[in-house]
């Protein structure tokens, strides 16, 4: 796999529902599993300084467990307020059996 992909997760690591924390080139990120398919988001919600690993994956959309707000996992948008900005995505790859990110 060519630079800037990292080689994140096994697999088959995650399953549906599932998500961990990653840090490629240093960066504070999260790879989900939504309904079997793999995103790369920012670990931290857009509206305050917490932990996206802390709230819940529902269809295709994470959950922050502080105040409520859902974004898209493919696009980032926030989808329901109070957070009004989206979050970062990043490209996902499947490739020898390895999950990767491309965090720049
Ligand atoms: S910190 Fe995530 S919605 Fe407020």
């Amino acid at each position: 796999m060519d630079a800037p992909f990292e080689a994140v997760a096994v697999e088959g690591e995650l399953a549906p529902g599932q998500m961990k924390k990653i840090r490629p080139a240093g960066r504070r990120l999260l790879l989900c599993n939504a309904e079997g398919d793999y995103y790369a988001v920012d670990e931290m919600c857009s509206h305050e300084d917490y932990s996206l690993s802390l709230g819940c994956i529902h269809g295709r959309k994470i959950k922050c467990s502080l105040h409520g707000s859902y974004f898209d996992l493919a696009s980032g948008e926030a989808l329901v307020e109070p957070a009004d900005e989206p979050i970062r995505t990043y490209p996902v790859k499947i490739d020898a059996g390895r999950i990767w990110v491309d965090p720049t």
